[in-house]
């Protein structure tokens, strides 16, 4: 049987703060693998994630499906704004929820991987956060500081991962993040800048594959998934009539489900992508692929 196998393998996924989105499903089916699973947390959210998990309120989604349960090795205080702890202004040092978590920075993770678990420690990073203040704004009203907050947290963030824990990668070693395909075709409501912060994901996904695969010999891919009710995804306000659209219109009219995002990053962290770098995957029961809606007058082949 082919099988993807991880066993051995250490995987960090940074944007796991609940058990709802895309980064949760990856690292469970990362664990199904074989993976042990690091993860980083955005440390407003990280109170009240290890909260639920001490509470046991996570026990049933953390299940896996062949039995065992999904474990964090770690679970690293992260805050993608900020490169260096220096970076981040005093108001954020000093704000309660970050205070006591040492360093968040970007930095501040790829440093205390590397007391944990030694110089090359790792094989899987993932990508799987965003941020856009203004999202809800259309790009038109977006501020220029709105606009620069989405890029930074939502698109340099992969850049400088990709920097600082490109030395901690083991041979084979992968990176992948998460984008949608509001970067390249217009999603009414995706505002605030996020589109063009996805579109900066997607390209740097090549540029990073050239530049990381040359000197470090990592591979760099992005999954374009189709739209998911996670907690993030709720906040821009239009998710279920995403859902319910892109459902009514791809060629599956299947739910997607996050396991169907999780299944293909398994994959592509695996051996068996060993040639792939560079792309950006659509994971959205083939949405992208359409060019006219399948309701509505004057369509065909529509049920
Ligand atoms: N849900 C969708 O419909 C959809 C579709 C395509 C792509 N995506 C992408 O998938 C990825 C994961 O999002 P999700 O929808 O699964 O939601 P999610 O809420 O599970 O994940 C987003 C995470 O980002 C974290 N985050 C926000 N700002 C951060 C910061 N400054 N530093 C560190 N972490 C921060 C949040 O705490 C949260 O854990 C994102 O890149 C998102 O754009 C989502």
């Amino acid at each position: 049987m082919l099988a993807i196998d991880l066993a051995g393998k250490r995987a960090f996924i940074a944007g796991v703060a609940d058990d709802g989105g895309f980064g949760f499903a990856i690292a469970k089916a990362l664990a199904q693998a074989g993976a042990s699973i690091c993860v980083g947390t955005w440390p407003p959210a990280l109170n009240i994630f290890q909260n639920l998990l001490e509470r046991g309120k996570m026990v049933e989604s953390l299940r896996l499906p062949e039995g065992g349960s999904l474990e964090f090795e770690r679970i690293y205080p992260l805050d993608a704004a900020f490169d260096t702890l220096e970076d981040a202004p005093a108001e954020i040092r000093e704000n309660k929820r970050y205070k006591e978590r040492g360093d968040f920075s970007i930095q501040g993770v790829a440093r205390r991987i590397q007391e944990d678990f030694g110089e090359k420690a790792l094989d899987i990073v993932i990508h799987s956060l965003a941020n856009g203040p203004e999202v809800k704004n259309a790009l038109l009203d977006t501020s220029r500081k709105g606009y620069l907050e989405a890029l930074s947290v939502s698109a340099y963030s992969n850049v400088a991962m990709v920097r600082q824990l490109s030395p901690l990668l083991r041979a084979g070693g992968s990176f992948l993040s998460l984008t949608y395909m509001a970067s390249e075709r217009v999603i009414p409501g995706y505002g605030g800048g996020m589109s063009s912060a996805k579109a900066a994901l997607e390209s740097d996904t090549r540029t990073l594959a050239f530049e990381a695969g040359r000197r470090s010999g990592v591979r760099v891919n992005a999954i374009s998934a189709g739209p998911l009710a996670s907690r993030a995804a709720s906040a821009i306000g239009l998710i279920q009539r995403m859902i319910e659209y892109t459902r009514a219109n791809a060629p599956l009219s299947r739910e997607l489900e996050a396991r169907d995002v999780a299944h293909a990053a398994a994959f592509l962290a695996s051996p068996l992508a060993a040639g792939i770098t560079g792309s950006v995957v659509y994971v959205d029961n083939g949405y992208h692929a359409m060019g006219m809606g399948v309701e509505g007058p004057g369509t065909i082949g529509g049920s």
